[in-house]
């Protein structure tokens, strides 16, 4: 719907009426119109007059004319919400104005000092952009275009400037005064109020600011850097929080270690200071030497985090400690230059886990979340290249896409390069662009130049949304196999025809007959389709192929069903192994899904799937944390893209029950195996080295042993619960639980809550455990935890917990009746005008109804129409909602 040329006619017509009240349709921003800022701003010096509900800024910008731009006789300062309450130009009142939400001052000479106050209410700021207060402390979130709501600014990544900052406030309400850089001085006055001030000497653009303000405590611990600097790393929390910063501030050591060893980074502060908030948008913030985190990323001990929760915070930790070279030290030149700085940092991330943890594990987790984030989004109306064309809010844009595929396709260039080359790739990039605001094209670029790789048709990757498929026929000629690969890269809004990419494949070609194993080997497909000749490793070849998943793309192949069994009990790869398992899977479960298999088919998949599950119980050669993840089937979210293909639709409530009824089958025919396997597992005591992998295996079992005999399997979750010395067992009981109808469940809830009420991380478990349950009441309950006094619209984990959750819950969002896609509407409606980025964040789950069967379609679609014809929608929520709906 195009609202702005609908003709305006509100009187007498309530659609219309309705449409007009979103006064103007936001403006698209696109890539091409990229143009360098008129003005340089090296110096900023900023005062801050602390208050909860009152802050005063007075911010002083030394500007000097850009050479390398247009020739401009006013300067555009971004604003957002705010009002000037002076502003002057080399001391004397300025002749400025607004423009829309910015300020326009004329300037006549090449350089001036603007000085400009604006005030500002933190307590009333619950987008929770720019500076707001948070628990009762002052903290600040300036990416993407946060700090235009602090003071009036140049608010664009290509301007970098050395930040001044003094800090003003009561002493008793704001004890700890932190900012960029480091403290240059401080003082007490006889009024209880101190003060502090700071000075970054790294030029930064104003997303990377931060000041945080409040009562913290700090948990300590130097570390040296490779050329013997001591640097001091603190984890600033609220008191009760102390005892559980040991995990981040050990991370942290590790990310700093790591990255001087594998990437030659080296930190470039003395200081390095991590604040926890429990009231954020997203993970955690990059800020020059000030990383403002989600508590949820920072927070852990065994009592009140699982396994997976410290692998969480020991990978944002990494991430945003990663970024102070790919992201600070070399920053974006736009916001269209995102995956620049993010795909980077998340392969990186990724690389340095699979180092702490293991490769296969943390690969096989990897792909996973790709699967189950990025190809959907990749697949429907909110596609966009990793280098997105256009937008118009900037922050719809921390997508999986940029992120997570952003860290495949460079992945991809270090399996082409190797890893030695690719890191004198990086080498280059680091040196080249250091200080710099860069671009896609510069990063490309430095590994072209610094590896040695001829990158000229690979940069379609960055142009091209879309998830390719790639298509797989084999024919044996003599002693040696031709396999023809066939690429096609679907069409995407606004991207009808598409170019063939590179795609970097390891293969293997094994023997099922000879039980050999073949050598791998790196083959790239250019072109739309190419045959290559391989070796064969013996008779009857399989062909192992996109091993340790080389390429974010989709294998097309109609393999045997014994091919995949062998493959899934004897690849040598790790992750090849585990793909041959939900190859099998998926086969299957779609068949069962679409109604496709005759009743002998129907029991071949069940029969083979079940014999590789008993193969893997039963191989003494695996580690439990391996055998956890072959013991896991492919998501409902990947079957519906596995379903959704050409003219087929994906059936919500057939994937659920072919999924269900699969785990029932693998419970019962299993159910010796599992039950050995839970006491077993239970054995392991909390702090042995293989603790980890028992745990995940543990709840694994009983997941697979209440499908097939809940009444049974209660007493066991109850008593994995009761004698649970850690969370994961804890959680993984209660999880198991919480989708069987039975007293047990709303016992160990209770328990649960009552153990737990104090602590916001472990309720908000506590709402995702109920809203993310297999119970058949799943909506009723959800709708009643809404009203929970716990429950609050305000902070943005708690409405994750519960709604995010529940839209992620297959069974309960795609209920037949519609309620769930309303319930989804209706919180997007509530919080759009609260918080408008975390709103959006909800759209994408309906705005997959195109892929949906016919009747649930109808009723997603209509959900969006009715959120769109609310009106007075932000320019997040519109965006999302109107591209959805296109
Ligand atoms: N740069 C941050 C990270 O990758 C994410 C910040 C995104 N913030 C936002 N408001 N969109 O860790
Ligand atoms: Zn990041």
């Amino acid at each position: 719907m195009d609202i702005a040329t609908t003709p305006t006619n509100p009187e007498g017509n309530p659609e219309l009426a309705d449409a007009a009240r979103t006064p103007h349709e936001p403006p698209v921003i696109l890539r091409e119109d990229y143009r360098p800022f008129g003005w340089l701003v090296p110096e900023v010096r900023l005062d801050f007059d602390l208050g909860l509900t009152r802050t005063r800024v007075r911010a002083e910008l030394t500007v000097q004319r850009n050479a390398r731009a247009d020739h401009a006789d006013t300067i555009r300062l971004n604003g957002d919400g705010l009002k000037p309450l002076s502003v002057t130009v080399d001391g004397a009142a300025a002749d400025w104005r607004m423009d829309g939400d910015d300020l326009i001052v004329p300037l006549r000479e090449d350089a001036h000092l603007i000085a400009v106050e604006t005030e500002i209410d933190p307590t009333a700021n619950t987008q929770l952009m720019g500076l707001y207060a948070s628990g009762g402390m002052l903290c600040t979130q300036c990416e993407a275009e946060g700090f235009r709501r602090i003071t009036f600014f140049p608010d664009r990544p290509d301007v970098l400037s050395v930040y001044t900052v003094r800090m003003h406030g009561p002493k008793a309400v704001f004890p700890i005064l932190l900012c960029n850089g480091n403290r240059v001085a401080e003082g007490d006055n006889d009024d209880g109020t101190h003060w502090a001030e700071w000075n970054d000497p790294w030029p930064k653009p104003s997303y990377l600011f931060a000041l945080v303000a409040g009562d913290l405590v700090a948990n300590s611990k130097p570390f040296v850097t490779c050329s013997g600097r001591e640097v001091e790393c603190n984890i600033w929390v609220r008191k009760e929080d102390l005892a559980r910063t040991d995990h981040a501030l050990e991370s942290l050591h590790r990310s700093m270690q790591w990255d001087e060893e594998v990437f030659g980074r080296e930190y470039d502060l003395d200081l390095y200071n991590i604040v926890a908030v429990s009231d954020f948008n997203m993970g955690a913030m990059e800020n020059k030497g000030l990383n403002v985190f989600n508590t949820k990323y920072v927070l852990a001990d065994p009592d009140t985090a699982t396994d997976a929760d410290f692998d969480a915070v020991e990978g944002v930790i990494a991430h945003e400690y990663f970024h102070n070279w790919s992201g600070n030290r070399v920053t974006c030149r736009d916001w269209f230059q995102l995956s620049l700085k993010e795909g980077f940092t998340v392969l990186r991330d990724q690389l340095f886990s699979q180092d702490m943890r293991g490769e296969a594990v943390k690969r096989i987790e990897d792909v996973r979340i790709l699967r189950a984030a990025q190809f959907p989004e990749d697949a429907g109306p909110l596609a966009h290249p990793i280098r997105p064309d256009s937008y118009r809010e900037i922050s719809n844009f921390y997508t999986a896409t940029v992120y997570n595929k952003g860290a495949e396709v460079i992945r991809m260039m270090r399996s082409m390069a190797g890893v030695e080359r690719f890191r004198a790739g990086t080498d280059l990039y680091f040196d080249r662009h250091d200080g710099e605001a860069a671009t896609c094209e510069d990063f490309v670029r430095a590994i072209e130049d610094g590896a040695g790789l001829d990158l000229a048709q690979f940069r379609l990757w960055y142009s091209q949304a879309g998830t390719p498929r790639v298509s797989v026929s084999q024919k044996v000629e003599g002693d040696s196999l031709e396999l023809t690969l066939r690429q096609t890269v679907p069409a995407t809004p606004g991207q009808p025809d598409k170019q063939p990419m590179p795609i970097p494949l390891r293969v293997a070609v094994h023997s099922r007959a000879a039980a050999a194993l073949g050598a791998e080997q790196l083959v790239v497909l250019a072109e739309a389709e190419r045959t290559f000749t391989l070796p064969l490793s013996g008779p009857d070849p399989v062909v192992s192929i996109n091993r340790g998943f080389t390429a974010p793309v989709v294998i097309e192949r109609a393999l045997d069903r014994e091919d995949l069994v062998f493959l899934a009990a004897h690849d040598d790869d790790p992750f090849a192994r585990s793909e041959a398992l939900q190859e099998l899977a998926v086969g299957h479960l779609v068949g069962t899904a679409s109604g496709t298999l005759s009743a002998d088919q129907q029991a071949a998949g069940e029969a083979a799937i079940i014999g590789a599950f008993r193969s893997s119980l039963a191989d003494a050669a695996l580690d439990d944390a391996m055998r956890g993840e072959l013991m896991m089937l492919p998501s409902e979210t990947y079957l519906f893209e596995a379903m959704a293909t050409g003219e087929r639709k994906a059936d919500p409530g057939a994937i659920h029950a072919a999924r269900e009824g699969l785990k029932a089958a693998i419970g019962s025919a299993l159910a010796d195996e599992l039950g050995a396997l839970h006491a077993r597992a239970s054995a392991v005591p909390l702090d042995d080295p293989a603790g980890r992998g028992a745990r995940k295996v543990k709840t694994q079992a009983l997941v697979y042993l209440a499908a097939a005999d809940p009444g049974r399997t209660a007493k066991l979750a109850a008593q994995q619960y009761d004698a649970a010395d850690n969370m994961t067992d804890r959680q993984g009981a209660l999880m198991v639980l919480c989708g069987l109808d039975c007293p047990e469940r709303d016992e160990r809830l209770a328990a649960f809550h009552a153990r737990y009420k104090d602590n916001a991380l472990v309720v908000d478990k506590w709402f995702t455990l109920q809203a993310l349950s297999l119970h058949p009441d799943v909506i009723a309950q959800v709708r009643a935890l809404a009203e929970h006094p716990d429950f609050t619209m305000r902070n943005p984990n708690r409405v994750r917990s519960l709604y995010m959750a529940f839209a992620g819950n297959p069974q309960g969002f795609h209920d037949a009746s519609g309620e769930g896609y309303r319930m989804i509407a209706d919180v997007i409606l509530a919080l759009d005008p609260i918080n408008p980025q975390t709103a959006a964040r909800f759209v994408p789950s309906l705005g997959r109804w195109r892929r949906i069967e016919p009747a649930r379609a109808a009723l997603m679609k209509g959900e969006l129409e009715r959120i769109m014809a609310a009106g007075k929608l932000s320019r997040d929520t519109f965006e999302q909602v109107s591209r959805s709906l296109e």
